[in-house]
């Protein structure tokens, strides 16, 4: 979106820092306007995150060229660079990313309104050389507002189906996690809107770790994990499946409260099923006169129940019910 100078701050001992100027190119006066607002966006939004994996901010600046964010200097390369240099990464390396994007993600999605990145792919994630990824590039997240429009954000392979229809929500940030984690361990961009299976592109990666990573990047968002926090989980027994001894922090996830929460999901899913063929069933149908018999008794279990239920009210309340 602009240009990106490494800097040095003479006010405060030429200590390291990165300007990132956006230029007021457009000669649109309302292009112009759009411009600055999403560039005060990207300054409000970073001033009240406080997060080791995202970048600090420092200031900002409006002048005639354009719009300067000062933010701070994050050492290393950012992973797309990464990965070009190095080669595609191994599962534990990935599964070491994967633990802190997530921590961050649920960091954002965990704000009131919830914060979606909506931009996540190896260009935007800094690698230190102490092995701490730091989010930069916040010029297009935002304060999510269900009934707000959607600014639409499209980056191909790293997208999730619904942002194409201007539908962000932050299952959609785990879809580009997914999508992210697949380029690390193949060294191949995804492919857009298709499930990823790294897999079939490197042997050697972990098939629990493959598994996960087809889940998040699963179409349908219901088939994606329901959040961070579920990602991050499973990313520790990934890690703690090569390290025995790794203890698994306490996330507030019990795993069988989440087996039981599935079971029961589908039991009512069965059973609402049920209630709705009942509910056709139970069309009110028309007495000899042609008149309408809400509560035939005789034709389903479903008016049965109604009758059966008006009664008992009747009988707590001593009233008759019409
Ligand atoms: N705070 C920072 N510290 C170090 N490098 C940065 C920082 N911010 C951005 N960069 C580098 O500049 C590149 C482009 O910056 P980014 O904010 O992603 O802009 P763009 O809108 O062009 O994607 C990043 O991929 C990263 O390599
Ligand atoms: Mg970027």
């Amino acid at each position: 979106m602009g240009e990106v100078y490494l800097a040095e701050d003479t006010l405060h001992d030429d200590r390291q820092c990165v300007v990132k100027k956006i230029l007021n190119e457009k000669k649109d006066l309302n292009a112009q306007i759009e411009m600055i607002k999403i560039c005060q966006r990207e300054a409000e939004l970073l001033r009240k995150l406080n997060h080791r994996g995202i970048v600090k901010f420092l200031d900002d600046h409006y002048s005639e060229e354009g719009l300067y964010v000062v933010m701070e200097y994050i050492p290393g390369s950012n992973l797309e660079e990464v990965v070009q240099k190095e080669g595609s990464l191994d599962s534990e390396t990935v599964v070491r990313i994967g633990i802190q994007c997530c921590d961050v993600l649920e960091y954002l999605h965990s704000e009131k309104p919830p914060i979606i990145y909506r931009d996540l792919k190896p260009s935007n994630l800094m690698l230190r050389p102490d092995g701490l990824v730091v989010f930069v590039d916040f010029g297009i997240a935002r304060d999510f507002e269900p009934k707000g429009p959607a600014t639409r954000v499209i980056t191909s392979g790293y997208s999730p189906p619904e942002q194409y229809f201007g539908q962000p929500e932050p299952r959609g940030d785990l879809y580009s996690l997914g999508a992210t984690m697949h380029h690390l361990l193949t060294g191949v961009r995804p492919k857009p809107l298709t499930p990823c299976k790294p897999m079939h592109l490197n042997p050697n990666v972990l098939p629990a770790l493959d598994s996960l990573i087809t889940r998040c990047t699963s179409h349908e968002k219901d088939e994606r994990p329901p959040s961070a926090r579920a990602v991050q989980f499973e990313l520790f027994k990934i890690y703690k499946s090569i390290h025995p001894e790794f203890e698994i922090p306490e996330l507030g996830i019990d795993e069988d409260a989440e087996l039981e929460l599935e079971e029961r999901k589908q039991e009512a899913l069965q059973s609402a099923r049920f209630r709705n063929m009942n509910l056709k069933a139970a069309k009110p149908s028309k007495d000899s006169k042609g008149r309408l018999n809400e509560f035939d008794d005789t034709e389903t279990g479903g008016n049965t129940l109604v009758a059966k239920i008006r009664q008992w009210l009747g009988n707590l309340t001593g009233r008759k019910l019409d």
